[in-house]
């Protein structure tokens, strides 16, 4: 089994050389495409979003891991995983990110939902459950550094030596100090890693050229209480919850444009013909998609991304609004933002004001996944 994955890898590897396009051989100096850098939870159904950008206009510089679903290990594992099923590896540059978040721990946030109450879904600070990580959960609580082999596509843990190093913040401060004003930061985990950016180098949120962030829900409270223990899932903001004082820093930087995808995220589900249309692609990413994907849930993720890669045609209806979040341990919305319109916005901070859609094309949306899938991607489109 070991031998059968090293021998994966370095075919891949040798692919990736032997396809690398002409133009990208040199991307530093001549490839004039916005950049992109992925920062995720990710999880083993993440990879469509690596293969939506590959069908994009965009460059694809880096992928990086943040704890949020699982701890950031597992998570960048499951990123090199991801390039891998299209045999990308070595092609894409995987960060590890984030361990902990700025203040939360596992702890604190057992005695928040006392306080509180509980989340439907803990990610990484659920109580470590060993059942659970033998029948392929990600990691929870416990040693951070742990990786479960059940989890990953196939099966096997990927090779941890093809990391590209640990530290996801400093490489989005570096991409954007090589690229001033062409880097979109898509963060579709918790914002740790763009918080620690920001912090890192002052300048680094307004030479970004925007941050798109998966999260921040509106209104939403009525729906957690007059649905089931799924919908109440759905309607929590997770994202941002599991780092309050990270989402605070990253939503209140000088980014040029933020784009917060909230609520209209929460409606776009592949339904039962567009599962039919992924089982006909029967390629080996519609193969691992169907395997690990809940369809229950929404597509958050890859809504997100495409709200990204094509505002114009994703986007249907929007607004602006001025955001705080809430960053008080004691407060039952810690880690909730909280819009408002300019005229009665806090004086006393500076805040920024965001993108809002209010509705997303969802049609569109699930087009471009499925093509993500079919078209799988190479070397030469990264
Ligand atoms: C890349 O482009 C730069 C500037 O055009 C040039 O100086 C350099 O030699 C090129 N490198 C390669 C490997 O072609
Ligand atoms: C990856 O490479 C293997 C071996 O060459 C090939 O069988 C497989 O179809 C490739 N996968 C994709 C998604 O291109
Ligand atoms: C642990 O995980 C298993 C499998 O998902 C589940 O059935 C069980 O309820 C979990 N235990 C606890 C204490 O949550
Ligand atoms: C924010 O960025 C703009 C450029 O986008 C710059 O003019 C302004 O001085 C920056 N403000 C702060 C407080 O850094
Ligand atoms: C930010 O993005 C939104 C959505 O694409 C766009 O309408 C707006 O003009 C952008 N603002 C800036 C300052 O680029
Ligand atoms: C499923 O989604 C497709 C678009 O992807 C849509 O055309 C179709 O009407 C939907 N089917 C149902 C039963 O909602
Ligand atoms: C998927 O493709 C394989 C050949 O690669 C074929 O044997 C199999 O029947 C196909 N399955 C479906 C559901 O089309
Ligand atoms: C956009 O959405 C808002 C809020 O739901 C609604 O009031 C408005 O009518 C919508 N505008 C369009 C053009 O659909």
């Amino acid at each position: 089994m070991k031998v059968r994955t090293l021998l994966t890898v370095s075919a891949g590897l040798s692919l990736c050389l032997a396809l690398a396009h002409p133009k990208r051989q040199n991307s530093t100096s001549n490839d004039s495409r916005p950049k992109l850098i992925l920062d995720n939870d990710w999880g083993s159904t993440d990879f469509v979003t690596v293969y939506q950008a590959l069908q994009s206009n965009y460059h694809l510089i880096g992928l990086t891991s943040v704890t949020g679903n699982t701890w950031s290990l597992q998570s960048a594992l499951h990123a090199l995983r991801a390039l891998q099923l299209g045999n990308l590896t070595g092609c894409v540059p995987v960060y590890e990110g984030a361990t902990y978040p700025l203040l939360n721990t596992p702890d604190l946030f057992q005695q928040w939902q006392l306080i509180h109450g509980a989340f439907p879904w803990q990610g990484a600070y659920a109580p470590y459950n060993a059942t659970a990580e033998s029948i392929g959960f990600n990691p929870t609580s416990g040693d951070p550094n742990r990786v479960n082999a059940p989890s990953f596509i196939g099966g096997t843990v990927p090779d941890q030596s093809l990391l590209a190093g640990r530290q996801a913040a400093s490489f989005m401060v570096d991409a954007v100090r090589q690229y001033p004003g062409q880097v979109s930061i898509y963060a579709a985990g918790p914002l740790t890693n763009v918080a620690l950016a920001v912090r890192l180098d002052p300048s680094f949120a307004q030479n970004a050229k925007e941050l798109v962030v998966m999260g921040g829900y509106t209104d939403t409270n009525l729906f957690q209480v007059t649905g089931d223990f799924l919908q109440a899932d759905i309607n929590n903001d997770f994202n941002l919850k599991f780092d309050p004082e990270s989402a605070k820093i990253a939503l209140s930087a000088n980014f040029t444009n933020i784009t917060l995808v909230g609520n209209a995220a929460n409606g776009v589900f592949l339904n039962a013909t567009d599962l039919q249309e992924i089982t006909a692609i029967n390629n080996t990413l519609s193969a691992a998609y169907l395997q690990y994907a809940f369809p229950v849930l929404p597509v958050w993720d890859f809504t997100a991304l495409e709200v990204l890669l094509d505002k114009q045609s994703t986007i249907t209806n929007s607004t602006q609004f001025y955001v705080d979040v809430d960053t008080s341990y004691w407060s039952p919305y810690y880690g909730e933002i909280k819009p408002y319109q300019q005229i009665l916005a806090p004086r006393a901070q500076i805040l920024k004001q965001v993108t809002y859609p209010f509705d997303v094309n969802t049609d569109l949306v699930k087009q471009k996944i499925k093509q993500a899938i079919r078209q799988a991607g190479s070397c030469a489109e990264v």
